[in-house]
C-alpha cells in the first residue's frame, strides 16, 4: 500500500527521535519516497546524515539552505505529500501545531500540507497527562489530525507510564491501513444530511434547532477520505468542507432538504441522515415581518414536516440507510422503535445523558445498532473518530 507514496517524516527533539530511523527504514522498504524534515531540537537527537542515507533524501531543517540561499518551499512539500507523519511529536510541536505556531519548517510544512495528517506523540507521563498537553491533542484531533496514541512503559526519564512513542512497525502499519482505506468506497456515491433545519415564520424569523453540523461534516470527510463520491444536503451551519469529493447542497427547511435528498438519492449507495431536520413548520409563512403592534399574544399553528428518513427508508432498495437518535430518555427502545419504522440499516444513538455527546459539542458517544441485531457502544471520541467507526461498522473492519 506504501509502494510510490510521498510521505514527511516529520522528527521533532525527543529521545524517541532515534526510532524515526527505523520508521524511514521501514517506509522506504515498503516502496514510499520519504522526505525528512527536523526540527532543529531533533537535530541533537539524531544526525541528519542517518535520515538522509536512509531516504535518499537531503534533510531539510530550515527555510534557506546557508550558503547557497535555496529556499525550501513549505507549499512545494505540502502539495507533494500524499502523507504526513510526525514521530515523534513532542508536547512543544503538538501545541505549535494546535495554534498555527510556524516558527520553523515542520510546523509551516504541517500549516500547508493538504493530505492527511499522522503525529506519533512522545513525552514523559507528566506531560503528556497534563490539561495543556490534553487540550492540544483534542484540538488537533477535531483538525482531522490522526493521533498515533503513544504506549505505556519504561520511559527516557526512568519513570513508568503512558507516553513512550508507538513503534515504528506499527506506524508504519497506521500509514499503510490508511493507504488501503483510502479506496475502500471508491465507486460508491454516499448522500449525507447534516445540521438544523429553519423552518420560516416570516423573512426574519425562524423555528430551528442548536445542531452545528459538526458530525455530519465529519462524516462527509471521512467517506470522501475513503474514495467515496459525497453530496453533502446541509442546512444553514458555519462550517466549511475541504474535499473535493464532496459537493455541497445548501438548503434552508425540511422540505427543501427532502427536495434536494429525493434527487440526489436516485444514484446513491448509502445514505447517512444526520441532519437534526424540524418535525414541523409554520403552516403559513408570512411575507412581510409580523408586527408587535397590536398584538398582546400571537398564536402559531404549526403542522408536521415530511420524515426525509422514512421517505428514502421506503424506496430504499438494496441501498443503506444510516440513521441517527439523539435521545433524553428509553434511548434504546426509542431507536430500535427508529429502525423500523424508517427501514434503516443502522442507527447511530447518542444521548443527551452523556456531557460528551450532543451540539455543537466536538466530541460525539455513541452506540451503534443495525437492523440485525447487531450493537457496540463506542467511548467518548472526535467527532471524526466516530466517523470513523460508523464506517467501520457499517462496511465492517476487513478492508476491501
Ligand atoms: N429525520 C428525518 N426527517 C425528519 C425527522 C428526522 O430524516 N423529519 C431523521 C434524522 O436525520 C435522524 C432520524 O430521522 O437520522 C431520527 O431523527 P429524530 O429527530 O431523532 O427522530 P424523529 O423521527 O423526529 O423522532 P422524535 O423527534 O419524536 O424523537
Amino acid at each position: 500500500m506504501l509502494k510510490g507514496k510521498h510521505i514527511i517524516l516529520g522528527i521533532t527533539g525527543g529521545i524517541a527521535a532515534y526510532k524515526a530511523a527505523m520508521l524511514a527504514r521501514l517506509l522506504v522498504k515498503a516502496g514510499a519516497e520519504v522526505q525528512p524534515i527536523m526540527t532543529p531540537s531533533a537535530r541533537e537527537f539524531i544526525t541528519p546524515l542517518t535520515l538522509s542515507t536512509l531516504t535518499g533524501k537531503p534533510v531539510i531543517t530550515e527555510f534557506f539552505t546557508a550558503n547557497t540561499g535555496e529556499w525550501h518551499s513549505h507549499v512545494d512539500l505540502g502539495l507533494w505529500a500524499d502523507a504526513m507523519v510526525i514521530a515523534p511529536a513532542t508536547a512543544c510541536t503538538l501545541a505549535k501545531m494546535a495554534c498555527g505556531v510556524a516558527d520553523n519548517m515542520l510546523v509551516t510544512t504541517y500549516l500547508s500540507a493538504r493530505c492527511p495528517v499522522f503525529a506519533a506523540p512522545a513525552m514523559d507521563l507528566d506531560m503528556w497527562a497534563h490539561p495543556t498537553t490534553a487540550r492540544n491533542i483534542a484540538a488537533l484531533k477535531g483538525d482531522g489530525v490522526a493521533i498515533i496514541e503513544p504506549a505505556a512503559g519504561e520511559l527516557a526519564s526512568h519513570l513508568t507510564g503512558k507516553g513512550r512513542m508507538e513503534e515504528p512497525e506499527k506506524i508504519a502499519a497506521t500509514l499503510a491501513d490508511y493507504f488501503r482505506k483510502g479506496t475502500q468506497l471508491s465507486g460508491k456515491k454516499v448522500l449525507i444530511t447534516a445540521g438544523p433545519t429553519h423552518e420560516m415564520i416570516d423573512p426574519v424569523r425562524f423555528i430551528g434547532n442548536y445542531s452545528s453540523g459538526k458530525m455530519g461534516f465529519a462524516l462527509a470527510e471521512e467517506c470522501a477520505a475513503r474514495g467515496a463520491e459525497v453530496v453533502l444536503v446541509t442546512g444553514p451551519v458555519a462550517l466549511k468542507s475541504n474535499s473535493d469529493r464532496i459537493r455541497r447542497v445548501d438548503v434552508v427547511s425540511a422540505c427543501d432538504m427532502l427536495a434536494a435528498c429525493e434527487k440526489e438519492f436516485e444514484d446513491c449507495d448509502m445514505a447517512i441522515l444526520c441532519a437534526a431536520v424540524a418535525d414541523y413548520r409554520p403552516e403559513v409563512k408570512a411575507d412581510k415581518k409580523l408586527k408587535r403592534e397590536g398584538r398582546e399574544e400571537l398564536d402559531l399553528r404549526l403542522v408536521r414536516n415530511p420524515d426525509i428518513a422514512a421517505t428514502l427508508g421506503a424506496k430504499k432498495g438494496d441501498r443503506l440507510l444510516v440513521g441517527f437518535a439523539l435521545e433524553t430518555d428509553s434511548e434504546h427502545e426509542n431507536a430500535l422503535r427508529k429502525i423500523k419504522n424508517k427501514n434503516l440499516d443502522w442507527i447511530v444513538l447518542n444521548s443527551l445523558r452523556d456531557p460528551e455527546a450532543g451540539f455543537g459539542k466536538d466530541t460525539n458517544k455513541v452506540t451503534i445498532l443495525s437492523a440485525s441485531g447487531k450493537e457496540e457502544a463506542f467511548p467518548a471520541k472526535s467527532k471524526r473518530e466516530v466517523a470513523a467507526d460508523i464506517i467501520d461498522s457499517v462496511f465492517g473492519k476487513g478492508i476491501n
